[in-house]
């Protein structure tokens, strides 16, 4: 599949998708989004790809946020369609059968911190910047930012956030964690294909289904997420990889995942 404004690299079964409107700190416009959309569809039934890192073009910016030239034509009726496509693309990411990180290369702001709120996983490098800076441009964010954020901190700090538009830095985001481990920025990529690849080693049923039971944490009260997670975990007892993981155990040898 080729894209204007997204590079795909496939390493293996690691694919690293890199944002690529340098010029623009990759802003997310439209037609961004809409290959977003695309690539993360087809992502869903790819059976070669077991990892996803979304990444940003050049050494400045991860994603700038959503297009400003574009946000300036918006009135009370598009922006309604302008919120609920990004959230549906977001949701999209989030909702992957397969891990998504985040390698966040810069600046995240707007749309871009939204679009690392949206990944399963967040690392940084030591230069990178986040922020929900809407407020300076009269709105709020409408990527779920306003929901992902204050679940995933705390609704005071993403309050603070969102209500004053500043941006934090790595150390700040690692404390607060929004993100998992800070790189120095040359070894980002890397520490970011080291977690991609040892999870890509696993049997890939158990990671699906661990992200299906991690995800609906915030959707469930949690009797229900218990009987989800005994229903995946039945499921991932009736499978081939079940059955080569605890074999290979207790042969004291490697496991030879199929992920069937
Ligand atoms: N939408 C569209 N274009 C953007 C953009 C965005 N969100 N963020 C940056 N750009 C563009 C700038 O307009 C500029 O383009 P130009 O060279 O054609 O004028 C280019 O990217 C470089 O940005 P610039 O502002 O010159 O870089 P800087 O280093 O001085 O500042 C930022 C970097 C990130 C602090 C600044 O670009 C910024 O505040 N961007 C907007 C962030 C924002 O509010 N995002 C939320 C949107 S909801």
């Amino acid at each position: 599949m080729a894209f204007k404004n997204l590079l795909t690299e496939k390493k293996e079964s690691v694919l690293v998708v890199t944002i690529n409107r340098p010029d623009k700190l990759n802003a997310l416009n439209d037609e961004t989004l809409t290959e977003l959309k695309s690539l993360f569809e087809s992502l869903q039934n790819d059976k070669s790809i077991n990892v996803v890192i979304i990444t940003g073009a050049g050494q400045k910016a991860f994603v700038a946020g959503a297009d400003i030239y574009e946000l300036n034509k918006l009135n009370n009726i598009s922006g309604k369609k302008f919120a609920e496509k990004g959230q549906a693309v977001f949701g999209l990411i989030e909702n992957l059968n397969k891990p998504v990180i985040a390698a966040v290369n810069g600046f995240a702001l707007g749309g871009g911190c939204e679009l690392a709120l949206s990944c399963h996983i967040r690392i940084a490098s030591d230069n990178a910047r986040f922020g929900q800076p809407e407020v300076n441009l009269g709105i709020i964010p409408g990527y779920g930012g306003t929901q992902r954020l204050a679940r995933l901190i705390n609704s005071g700090r993403a309050a603070e956030m969102i209500l004053t538009g500043d941006m934090i830095n790595a150390e700040e985001a690692l404390s607060y964690g929004l993100v998992n481990r800070v790189y120095p920025a040359e070894e980002l990529l890397k520490g970011a294909l080291e977690i991609a690849n040892k999870i890509a080693s696993k049997g890939q049923i158990a990671v699906s289904m661990a992200l299906k039971a991690i995800n609906i944490v915030n959707e469930l009260p949690l009797n229900d997420g218990l009987k989800l997670e005994s229903d995946l975990f039945a499921e991932c007892c009736g499978s081939e990889d079940f059955k080569e993981g605890t074999s290979a155990f207790l042969e004291k040898r490697k496991p030879d995942f199929k992920g069937r």
